[in-house]
C-alpha cells in the first residue's frame, strides 16, 4: 500500500506592525517610488519589542495550523522550524515552540536553508512520512529579520520583513499531497548572501560589531541573476518530475522577494500567466522562509486553490539554495469547533505554560538539592558574568 502525506492544516502569523516604504523614506535615502518600481513592495511588518520573537510568531502560525486541520498538539510526531533568525544558535527554535505548543510527543529541529528553507523541511517532512518514520509533521517557516538588518543600509533594509507560516503535513493512503520535490545548492555563491559574524568562523567581538558583520550581507545584483535562473529551472523540473506539464498547474507560489524576479523568471521564461501566479510581497515584503507557507495560506484562504489542484512552491536563497515542490491540493478538511478551540486555547496552551514552568522548577530544585546553589547558578541560559573574569562552563 502506497503511503502519501497531505497538507491538513495550514496556518499564518505577521506582526501588527506596519512599515510603509513612506516611513522607510525617511530612515534611509530611499522613496516609496523607488522601492515599489524595484521590488514590488509597499510595506512589510515588523516586530514589536522583545516579547514578539521568532518563536512567539512561529507558535502562533502553529496554533493556526492546527486549528485548521482540527487537530490537538499532542498529535504531532515532528516539528521541523525553518529559519534563518533562530532565537539562539542553538538550541533549536522548534523546541521552545514544541514547549509552548505543549507538543509532548514531538521531536522537533531547526533546519537552515535561508529563503529555500520551508521547501527543504517540506521535503524532509514528506521523507519522514513516507518512510514511516512519523505520521503527523508540523512545518513551520518563521523568520524576525527585522533584527539582523541593518536600518542604515538601504540594499537591504527595504526589502526585508517578519512573518510565520505553518503546514501540517499527515500520512495518507489517499494519492494527492506532495508529489515531487527538487533541491539544490552551490555552495560557491556562499558569500553573495549571508550574515558573516555570530557563528563559530566570526564570534562576535568589538571588531566584528565596528565592521557591522552582524547584519545581512547582500550582493544583490547577484542574488538576482541566480534567482531569475534557478527559478524558472527548478520549477520547470518539478513540473517534469511529478509527470505533469506547466498546463497542469493551477497556481505558482514563487518565494516573494521581488516582483521582477518572479516576472522574469516564472511569467517571462516559463511563459506563465500572471493570473495563475500567486504575490502576496508588496503586503509582507521578503519573509525569507516564510514567505512561501504565508502566501499558500492566503491563497487557499482566498479560494486559489481547490481540492485536486496542482501547485508548484519554488523558491532561492542564501547558500546558494534552490527548491521546488509540487503539491497536490487535499479535500477539505473540517474546521476546529468552538469547544475544541476553549480546551486548546483557553486550557491546554495555558496548561503547556504551566507545565514548562513546573518542570523548569523542578529542574532547579533537583540541581539545588543534589549539586548544590552555584551549579544552579551556572544554568541560566545568559549566565551572569563571573565577577573573576573566568568563563562558566554551564551545562544542562
Ligand atoms: O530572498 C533572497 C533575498 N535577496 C533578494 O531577493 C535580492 C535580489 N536582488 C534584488 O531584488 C535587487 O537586486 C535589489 C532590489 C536588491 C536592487 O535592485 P537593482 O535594480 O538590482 O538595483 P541596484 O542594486 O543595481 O542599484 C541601482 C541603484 C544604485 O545607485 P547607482 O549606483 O545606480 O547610483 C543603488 O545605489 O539604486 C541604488 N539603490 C537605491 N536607491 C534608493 C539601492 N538601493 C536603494 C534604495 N533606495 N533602497
Amino acid at each position: 500500500m502506497s503511503r502519501y502525506s497531505r497538507i491538513i492544516g495550514w496556518g499564518m502569523y505577521v506582526p501588527e506592525r506596519v512599515l510603509t516604504n513612506e516611513e522607510l523614506s525617511r530612515m534611509v535615502d530611499t522613496s516609496d517610488e523607488w522601492i515599489r518600481t524595484r521590488t514590488g513592495i509597499r510595506e512589510r511588518r515588523i516586530v514589536n519589542g522583545p516579547s514578539e520573537t521568532t518563536a512567539t510568531l512561529a507558535e502562533r502560525a502553529a496554533r493556526a495550523a492546527l486549528d485548521k486541520a482540527g487537530l490537538p498538539a499532542t498529535a504531532l510526531d515532528m516539528i521541523i522550524v525553518s529559519t534563518s533568525s533562530p532565537e539562539h544558535l542553538f538550541p533549536a527554535t522548534a523546541c521552545i515552540v514544541q514547549d509552548a505548543l505543549g507538543a509532548t510527543r514531538a521531536g522537533a529541529y531547526d533546519l537552515s536553508a535561508a529563503c529555500s528553507g520551508f521547501v527543504y523541511a517540506l521535503a524532509m517532512a514528506h521523507g519522514l512520512i513516507v518512510s514511516e518514520q512519523a505520521d503527523t509533521v508540523m512545518v513551520i517557516g518563521a523568520e524576525t529579520l527585522s533584527r539582523l538588518v541593518n536600518w542604515q543600509d538601504r540594499n537591504t533594509c527595504v526589502l526585508f520583513g517578519d512573518g510565520a507560516g505553518a503546514i501540517i503535513l499527515q500520512a495518507s493512503e489517499t494519492p494527492g499531497g506532495v508529489l515531487a520535490t527538487v533541491l539544490g545548492s552551490d555552495g560557491s555563491g556562499a558569500h553573495l548572501l549571508s550574515l558573516p559574524a555570530g557563528g563559530s568562523r566570526k564570534p562576535p567581538s568589538f571588531e566584528t560589531l565596528r565592521n557591522g558583520d552582524h547584519y545581512i550581507h547582500m550582493d544583490g545584483k547577484a542574488v538576482f541573476r541566480f534567482a531569475t535562473r534557478v527559478m524558472a529551472e527548478a520549477t520547470r523540473e518539478v513540473v517534469e518530475k511529478a509527470g505533469l506539464t506547466l498546463d497542469d498547474i493551477a497556481l505558482i507560489i514563487p518565494h516573494q522577494a521581488n516582483i521582477r524576479i518572479i516576472e522574469t523568471s516564472v511569467v517571462r521564461q516559463l511563459h506563465f500567466p500572471w493570473e495563475r501566479v500567486f504575490v502576496n510581497l508588496d503586503r509582507y515584503g521578503n519573509t525569507s522562509t516564510a514567505s512561501i507557507p504565508i502566501a499558500l495560506t492566503e491563497a487557499v484562504e482566498a479560494g486559489r486553490l481547490q481540492p485536486g489542484d496542482y501547485a508548484v512552491l519554488v523558491g532561492f536563497g542564501a547558500g546558494l539554495t534552490w527548491a521546488a515542490a509540487l503539491i497536490q491540493w487535499g479535500p477539505e478538511v473540517p474546521e476546529v469547533t468552538w469547544w475544541q478551540r476553549l480546551w486548546w486555547h483557553v486550557l491546554w496552551y495555558r496548561w503547556s505554560r504551566l507545565r514548562s514552568l513546573y518542570r523548569r522548577v523542578r529542574r532547579r530544585v533537583f540541581a539545588f538539592y543534589f549539586r548544590g546553589r552555584e551549579q544552579v547558578e551556572q544554568w541560566r541560559f545568559t549566565s551572569p558574568p563571573s565577577p573573576d573574569g573566568k568563563e562558566k562552563q554551564g551545562e544542562e
